[in-house]
């Protein structure tokens, strides 16, 4: 049984922190990285946390402590892993569209490179030639994931260099000499089907003789983690064999050993995450019974923007009679969590929580409205302590310039 934080806990923490709070457990991290550690136990297999997810200092530092490594998508993630201890052999720096200058930058902070562009390649090749292992972000050209906007490896997709431009890839690796350690792939989010990543393999399979110096391969992350009963996890153990027998099945033409590296972040710390938001008002009408709460998609946009769907729970009134009513937030915008959702009856000040929370929740969230963003709670150990404080108004203010 997965640990969960119970409705007394959640209560406690939001009278002593306030709502809306985003309420992390870091139990719950270590068990997902364990389950991940022990189905790929036999497969040299290294996992770097995909930060982007959720990156509050305490969580990254956490994550280190248990012994996971770190993926990040921008140069400031990079040298928030810095600052949580992370040494540079432990950060890999994704990237995917960006000025070469970052790149500079990640080369002078020591960490693994994936470059996603032909051009970015070039000038990386120019000015590092074979002094600097580097990775390239291929694009394979598989369409996989749980919804377009979160697929990335299709062959309309902006990420990486498409796998039909190994030529241009292989001209400029020998022009600049380049030292291609890695060859990385990441195909979406919320994979069910563990075949796409061994598809991915295979595609990897292809071009890997061309590159002799490679010390492993990157599937990227993706695994799908259930956001509702019944719902879907993705078979780590299944993916952990098929891997391993695509490998048997694919002998390595160079004979060298591969390391394969995985960049997950949803499945690290979407359960760990809980949103506790308080009920401001209810509202009777002839389409639905409307529940507004004390937020909105400026701290939880996933349903709006993916039509995600977060399992709710009334914490105040758990045994009350199930009624329909339509969760929304208290911005001037559409923004329903749940339409018609069945649950127990709702009162003013009532507490919901939103599961599902700690993966590109508070991370996606912002001061739309001019409204504060929620506080960052980590329990640890049985004790919760801050680890973000709620905005004030002096944040809303902090960089403009007031003529
Ligand atoms: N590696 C790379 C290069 C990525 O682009 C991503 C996610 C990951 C790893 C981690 O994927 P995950 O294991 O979390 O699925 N905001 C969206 C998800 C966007 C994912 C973007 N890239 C959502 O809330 O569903």
């Amino acid at each position: 049984m997965s640990q969960v934080l119970s409705h007394q806990q959640l209560k406690e923490i939001a009278e002593e922190f306030g709502t809306p709070v985003y309420v992390y457990h870091a139990e719950r991290i270590t068990e997902q990285y364990k389950k991940l550690t022990d189905a790929f136990a036999k497969t040299d297999t290294r996992f770097f946390y995909a930060c982007k997810a959720l990156t509050n200092v305490n969580i990254l530092k956490h994550i280190k402590s248990i012994g996971a490594s770190v993926d990040c998508s921008s140069i400031n993630e990079v040298k928030l892993a810095v600052l949580a201890g992370f040494a540079p052999s432990n950060i890999l720096y994704t990237s995917n569209g960006i000025d070469f200058a970052e790149i500079e930058e990640a080369v002078k902070e020591g960490v693994h490179i994936n470059i996603d562009s032909l051009h970015n390649l070039e000038k990386f090749g120019k000015k590092y030639g074979h002094s600097y292992p580097v990775g390239i972000r291929l694009r394979p050209n598989i369409l996989a994931g749980g919804n377009l906007k979160i697929s990335t490896g299709h062959d309309k997709s902006k990420f990486g260099i498409p796998v039909d431009q190994l030529d241009n890839i292989l001209s400029l690796v020998k022009q600049y000499d380049i030292f291609i350690r890695n060859l990385h792939i990441h195909t979406g989010s919320e994979i069910k089907d563990v075949d796409v990543f061994v598809k991915g393999i295979e595609v990897l399979f292809d071009i890997i003789p061309q590159f002799n110096e490679l010390e492993s391969i990157d599937l990227g992350g993706g695994f799908k983690v259930p956001y509702k009963k019944h719902d879907y996890e993705t078979d780590i153990h299944l993916l952990a064999q098929k891997v391993g027998e695509a490998f048997a099945n694919h002998p390595n033409p160079n004979r060298k050993h591969l390391q394969v590296w995985f960049e997950p972040g949803k499945f690290m710390v979407s359960e760990c995450g809980y949103l506790i938001t308080g009920v401001n008002v209810l509202k009777e009408t002839n389409a639905t019974v409307f529940a507004g709460v004390n937020s909105g998609f400026n701290h939880l946009i996933r349903p709006m923007f993916y039509d995600a769907y977060h399992h709710i729970e009334n914490i105040s009134n758990p045994d009350g009679e199930e009624k329909k009513y339509s969760i929304v937030g208290n911005i001037c915008e559409t923004d329903t969590f749940a339409w018609d959702r069945k649950l127990p009856e709702i009162r003013e000040n009532d507490l919901l929580v939103f599961y599902n929370a700690g993966a590109y929740g508070f991370e996606m969230s912002s001061n739309f409205n001019s409204r504060y963003k929620p506080a960052e709670v980590l329990v640890k150990d049985g004790k919760a302590q801050l680890i973000r404080k709620r905005d004030v108004f002096e944040d809303l203010l902090r960089n403009q310039v007031i003529g």
